[in-house]
Order: C-alpha cells, then structure tokens, then sequence
C-alpha cells in the first residue's frame, strides 16, 4: 500500500495441500497489496514449507489451518527457534474457524497496518514502575496492614459514638454482647471493601499513556468458593448465637411479676391482675422480672423500652396474647415507643415507664389500690390530673385555655352555634370524648385532644364527671 518504489517485494509463502486454499489467498493478497508489491509461493506440505523457509526466507507464512498435510507444530517449532523477522498465520476455513497470528518481528503501528490489516498495532512498551516490578506479596502486606488499622479504627467510632442507649435491663446484657459482636463483624467487613477498592484505584490505575485493555481475568474457582463459604459459615454463625440469645432472654420466671398491657390507637394501659387495677404508667420494681402479657385492641403495635433492647410486637385477637419479659436494673424513667407503624399518631404512641425502688413500687400500688377503693370524684380528681384536664380547665372559676370547671355543672353553656344547652353527664362526656361537637361560645375549637376517649376508659371518664358534678 504505503511502499516506496525502492523496498523489495514481499515475500509469502503459502502451505496447503488444497490448491484452492493457496489460489484464493494468492488473489486476495495480490488485490490487496498490489502484484508488483508481493511474491508468493504456494506448497503443499510441510517439508516443502520448511525447506523454503530456510532458502527462500519469506516474511509471511501462511498455513492451512485444517491441512493434515501440513504439520503446524513442527513448522511453529521452527519458526520459534528461528531468528528471521517473520509472520505466520494459521488460517481455518471451517465454519467457525478463526486466524491465529504468531509475530517474530517487532513493528512500527505503520508497519502492522500494512500487514494485512492487522486488527491491532502492537502497543507501545510501557516501562513498569517500581510498584507494578515488587511482588503481589508486598500488595498484599500492605493491605493487610491498612484494613486491619481501618478495621480498628471504625470499630472504635463504633463503640465509643455511643450507638446504644443506656443499658437498663438484665436481657440487654446478652443483647448488647451479640451487638459487639456485629460492630466487629461491620469494621471488618466495611475496612476489607472499602481499603482493598481504594487501594486498587490509587496503585493500580491506568498509567500516563498507557492505552492498553486491562488483562483478562476469567475468574477463579477457589477464590469463589472461598468468598462463598466464609460468609455462609459468619452467617449461620450469627444466627445460632442469636438464637441462643434469644432464648436467654425468655427464662420463663414463675416469680415474675404480672402485667397485661393492651396497646391501641393511640395509647399504651397497664393492668395490674394481682393488684387489680388499671393505669396509664408503668411502673416496674427494680431487679424483679416482669411477665408483660401483651395484646392489642385494634391494629398491629409493638411495645419497645429501647433501653430495655427487648420488643415484642403487640396483636389484635384474644387467641393473641404476648409475652415479653423484663428485668430492670436501673431505676429511672424511661418510654415505651411503639416500633410498628400503626397510624396517624404512631409517632406520638409513647407512654412513660418508671423503675421504682421496691418499697416505692409497694407504695405507689397502695395508692392504686386506694384510689381504686375511693369515691369517683376523688378518683376523678386523680384521673384529671394525671390526664392533664387541669392544666386547661381551672378548678377555681379562672379562665384558661378550656372553661373553669367551678360551677359548669347544671350551668347553661351558650355553643358557638348560638345555641343554650344546660351541661349535664351526656354534654360532659361527648365534650371529653368529642371535643369539637359543641363548641361554647369564646372558646377556639381544636385546642383539646381528641383521643381522651382513648386515652381514658368509660370508667375513668364518668369518674371525671363525678368530679366535675362535685364542683358544682
Ligand atoms: Cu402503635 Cu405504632
């Protein structure tokens, strides 16, 4: 193509016994490279081919791949031996037969076009760094080093970042125990990815000018089997200590205090069968086991002290009461958040836990009990209090948020509607459990819960009507 007038021809030597083989090849290559610019000698087997190759010394060979004749072994032994700049192409014509190209020459990117085409010019040589010249060993050595101090390092943050909270029941022990654990298993695994893959991007990086494909890395069987049973042993592992743990936290105390606890939308109510009452807190003694039998009264729940680390998801459906046990060993006050969405008001379905010492537990069920016992205004009273009515509704004639309670009872009530009602037990107890149905006069509505219908049982309500009725 390119060649100048004074370049010998080339010389190509063709080997096939098939003499259709030789001729079709000889007009290709004559078209191609134009029939002043090529000589060409056809043989048919391999001892012509070698004979020639000696005397005749071609700078192109091209061997019938399929030819039995023609004995490509002893002919590429030869050719890898030799010292003559030469090319030899094994051509097949089967189906799916390709072209294999042995080179003992170097060429120039020009030169290599100019042969046949050749799909590629061979790349310019690249020095290698020091780097790529030291042994994988030394990557490895490093590495190693970086992911363990990695490693370290992110285990660290871990546990000192404080993840947890406060650790106040006996279960979370074990608990927290199977969470170092994982912290251990995470820096691990987090320094193993992350060090090994910015590792490789920094030192093995393509080089300036360096425009080769990478090499090509079929796989590797061992390697696999390997990254397979590694972590399948770490997670069957985990999940048999967790399962242990689990156990651990289910002793089956027959000592344990009882408590059924029903969750709904949207509130958390205690009570307390050996004591036989009811409340909106809980309170639990210090060191002593709670049995929690837990069942819900309308959707899915779950009833969860994170600081106690045990959750027990809370059902609807008398067949589905739960248990979930507790020991607590720090006194405090702590809250139960409901960990399954559940509703509008699932974010604000908390309820104040209190670990108490045993005489406090002891004293604070007498004061349940007596309540209990008390007449319903003063139980009432109680009730209004602890469900904060008092901090809207005075009890002394002073206007607040809500009206004052002092003399509402039997007192006529003139609604946003203009209408004159006189209030009495059905006004008090719609205007607790549906505060928007009638709105008296100068009074925003809105402002009250709407959920004290949830909040209170119909006994604790009619209880604050008592006391209502007392201040008349
Ligand atoms: Cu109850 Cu979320």
């Amino acid at each position: 193509m390119n060649r100048t007038e004074n370049q010998p021809p080339r010389r190509v030597l063709i080997a096939s016994g098939n003499p259709l083989f030789g001729k079709g090849l000889h007009r290709l290559i004559a078209q191609r490279w134009g029939q002043a610019d090529v000589e060409i000698r056809l043989v048919v087997n391999t001892a012509e081919a070698l004979a020639l190759l000696e005397e005749w010394r071609p700078d192109l060979v091209i061997i019938d791949y399929d030819d039995v004749h023609v004995d490509r072994a002893e002919f590429l032994n030869v050719f890898v031996t030799g010292e003559q700049p030469m090319q030899v192409m094994l051509v097949s014509l089967q189906a799916s037969g390709g072209v294999v190209v042995y080179d003992r020459r170097t060429l120039t990117p020009a030169q290599a076009g100019d042969w046949l085409n050749l799909p590629r010019p061979p790349q310019p040589e690249i020095t290698p760094t020091r780097r790529e010249r030291s042994s994988p060993m030394r990557h490895f050595v490093i590495a190693g080093i970086l992911v363990a101090v990695v490693a370290v390092i992110t285990y660290l943050l871990l546990v000192t970042i404080g993840i947890l909270p406060e650790q106040a029941s006996a279960e979370a022990v074990p608990i927290d125990r199977l969470f170092e654990m994982h912290f251990v298993a995470v820096s691990f695994l987090f320094a193993l990815i992350t060090v090994l893959m910015v590792y490789s991007l920094i030192v093995f990086r393509r080089k300036r000018g360096d425009e080769s494909d990478g090499r090509h890395i079929k796989g590797s069987t061992r390697l696999e089997i390997f990254w397979t049973i590694i972590p399948l042993v770490t997670v069957l592992y985990f999940s048999y200590i967790g399962s242990v743990i689990l156990a651990d936290t289910q002793k089956n105390d027959p000592q344990a205090l009882v408590i059924e606890v029903v969750g709904g939308q949207w509130y958390w109510t205690y009570t307390y069968p050996d004591f036989n009452f009811t409340t909106n807190e809980l309170y639990l003694p210090v060191d002593r086991t709670a049995l929690l039998k837990l069942r819900s009264m309308d959707v899915i729940h779950s009833f969860w002290v994170p600081e106690f680390r045990v959750k027990q998801d809370v059902l609807p459906g008398e067949n589905f009461v739960r248990e979930l046990e507790i020991t607590p060993t720090r006194l405090g006050d702590f809250q139960v958040l409901c960990a399954e969405l559940c509703g509008l008001q699932h974010a604000y379905m908390v309820s104040p836990v209190h670990v108490v010492t045993q005489a406090d537990f002891d004293s604070w069920v007498d004061e349940q009990m007596s309540l209990a016992q008390a007449d319903p205004a003063t139980r009432g009273q109680i009730i209004a209090q602890n469900a904060g009515c008092l901090s809207c509704h005075s009890v002394d004639g002073t206007e607040r948020v809500g009206p004052t309670w002092l003399g509402l009872y039997e007192s006529e009530q003139v609604l946003q509607s203009g209408e004159t009602v006189e209030v009495e037990e059905g006004y008090l107890f719609t205007a607790i459990v549906d505060p928007n149905m009638h709105i008296p006069q100068g009074f925003p509505p809105n402002v009250m819960p709407q959920n004290y219908g949830e909040m209170l049982t119909n006994e604790q309500i009619f209880d604050i009507i008592e006391y209502i009725e007392s201040l008349r």
